[in-house]
């Protein structure tokens, strides 16, 4: 007969934060005492479906588990013992956490069902009631309050309200990258609201560029007296937490995003709606590589181009940080994928990443070759701007869209209206910060881009490192069009 075993309690921490730790199929050995030491085999990620984790009991019993379902949404995972020392034979568990409707707590509900040898069952479901369950809730209530100590600065050895010594990149004049230097100097503590974060990966955007040309003053306005600081984007671990702040912790693994520069350091606070947590299976440097740029791409196909099934998609830079991620993503939905790119090498690359037809031409000529090619686009994704602007028009196919989302080659000539009107054409001007203005929009954009990389949807791109304090070459490698994929600064 089978036996089953029922438990649950209450946690007094949020939903996200509980969650976090057990959506990760190998987090056990931190945090529950009966466990020794656990691994995942094959090099698979913790929070994948299929995936086994093997552990030893500190009683010396091993044991192997497949984890069967995860839902991000319903907060439940199920799994199963794959093989054992103990007889428990044909055991399968679940784990539900839902929210506490009074109060930031949650509730975790743990059940299973399994099989045992005649004269076992009682013996093995108290090991399992208690040596797993009621022990594993009490031993997750000490995990999540050791690091609610750290934060608080009981006991633990990481920083508290103080500030802490980094390393920025300044920018006092507007100009080329040698405007840019390094200096030392210190983060401030987080204030209500904030997290405060050591960045170990830094997104480098072209949008920094245009920001320290001094092309958009208004988002970094910069004297001697006071300094402006580039970077949208980085990721790294929480270091603390101002007052008001719910679902992270000290120790956290985070990205952030958002649209207030000040990312080139080594230690910044953010607000914490820009933040979001990181899976095990994306590490920092991908996560600077992909997070504003994977949801650049995101909004881009699916918002605004709404590309899909033979959609005719033009897609300048295509090499480029965002052209790579559009063009393998747009290819998976079946669109028909041109990019443009200045060298032969970048044609190569643009091709692995589902570019089907590469355009060569450093200067900006490719309307024929498209026109040719399938008859006109329908959606331009043009970062290129003013040297692109009579190409673009000619490219687009009747009542075609072009999006404009930068303009790597200068800023673009206003575009009168009657421009659009001879083949009904659309034009956009978005922005990312506009896509990503709630943390509950920024998460589950976020979500769609580590998803996207888990299915093959995009592919980890070429990433090009440098340290924080070189951030001018980085720059001067960017403007010069010789680079593939992302860059990133490291701290
Ligand atoms: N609006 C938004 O939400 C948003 C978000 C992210 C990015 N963007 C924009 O998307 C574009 C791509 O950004 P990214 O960060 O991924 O950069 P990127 O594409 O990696 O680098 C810029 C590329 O632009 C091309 N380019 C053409 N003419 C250039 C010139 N005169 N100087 C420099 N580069 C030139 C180069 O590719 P080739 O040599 O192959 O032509 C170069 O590699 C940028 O315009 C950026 O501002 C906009």
């Amino acid at each position: 007969m089978l036996q089953k075993v029922v438990r649950s309690t209450v946690i007094d921490a949020p939903i996200e934060r509980v969650w976090a730790v057990l959506r990760d199929f190998n987090s056990h050995d931190q945090w529950h005492s009966a466990i020794a030491e656990s691994r995942i085999e094959g090099n698979e990620r913790s929070d994948q479906v299929g995936c086994v984790r093997s552990f030893t009991l500190k009683d010396g019993n091993r044991i192997r588990e497949q984890l069967l379902t995860l839902d991000d949404t319903q907060h439940k995972s199920t799994y199963c013992i794959v093989e054992a020392t103990l007889p428990l034979q044909r055991y399968v568990a679940t784990v539900t956490l839902k929210p506490v409707t009074d109060g930031n707590r949650t509730f975790w509900h743990w059940e299973s069902t399994f099989a045992t040898p005649p004269g076992m069952e009682h013996e093995l479901r108290e090991t399992v009631a208690q040596g797993v369950y009621e022990t594993g809730f009490d031993n997750l209530r000490q995990h999540l309050l050791r690091g609610s100590d750290m934060q608080a600065g009981r006991g633990g050895a990481m920083p508290t309200a103080l500030p802490a010594p980094t390393r920025r990149v300044v920018l006092t004049l507007y100009g080329g990258p040698e405007e840019l230097r390094a200096e030392n100097a210190e983060a401030a503590p987080p204030r209500a609201g904030e997290v405060r974060i050591q960045q170990r990966a830094i997104g480098i955007n072209y949008l920094d560029v245009y920001l320290r040309r001094g092309w958009v003053p208004q988002m970094l306005p910069v004297s001697a007296s006071s300094p402006g600081v580039l970077g949208m984007e980085a990721a790294g671990g929480v270091i603390d937490v101002g007052p008001n702040v719910s679902g992270f912790l000290a120790g956290d693994r985070v990205a952030y995003l958002g649209p207030m520069p000040g990312a080139y350091c080594g230690v910044r606070s953010v607000p914490a709606e820009w933040v979001v947590s990181l899976p095990a299976a994306v590490d920092d440097e991908m996560a600077a590589a992909l997070l504003l740029k994977g949801i650049t791409a995101d909004y881009l196909l699916h918002d605004l181009g709404r590309v899909q099934r033979g959609t005719r998609l033009l897609v300048h830079a295509a090499a480029g940080g965002v052209g790579l991620l559009v063009c393998h993503w747009a290819r998976r939905l079946g669109a028909t994928v041109i990019g443009t790119v200045s060298s032969d090498a970048k044609a190569r690359i643009a091709r692995d990443h589902g570019c089907e037809h590469v355009i060569v031409t450093r200067d900006y000529r490719f309307a024929d070759a498209v026109q040719h090619l399938c008859g006109g686009a329908d959606v331009v994704i043009d970062g290129l701007g003013d040297a692109a602007h009579d190409e673009n028009l000619a490219a687009l196919a009747r009542r075609g869209h072009w999006i404009s989302l930068g303009q790597a080659s200068g800023p673009l000539t206003p575009l009168p209206p009657d421009a659009l009107v001879a083949k009904s054409l659309s034009f956009s001007r978005p922005v990312v910060f506009d896509y990503v203005s709630t943390q509950a929009q920024l998460a589950e954009r976020a979500r769609r881009v580590w998803k996207a990389l888990a299915d093959g949807d995009i592919l980890p791109p070429p990433i090009e490192r440098f340290s924080l304090d070189a951030a001018a070459q980085a720059h001067t490698r960017l403007e010069s069009r010789a680079t593939t994929g992302a860059l990133i600064l490291v701290p």
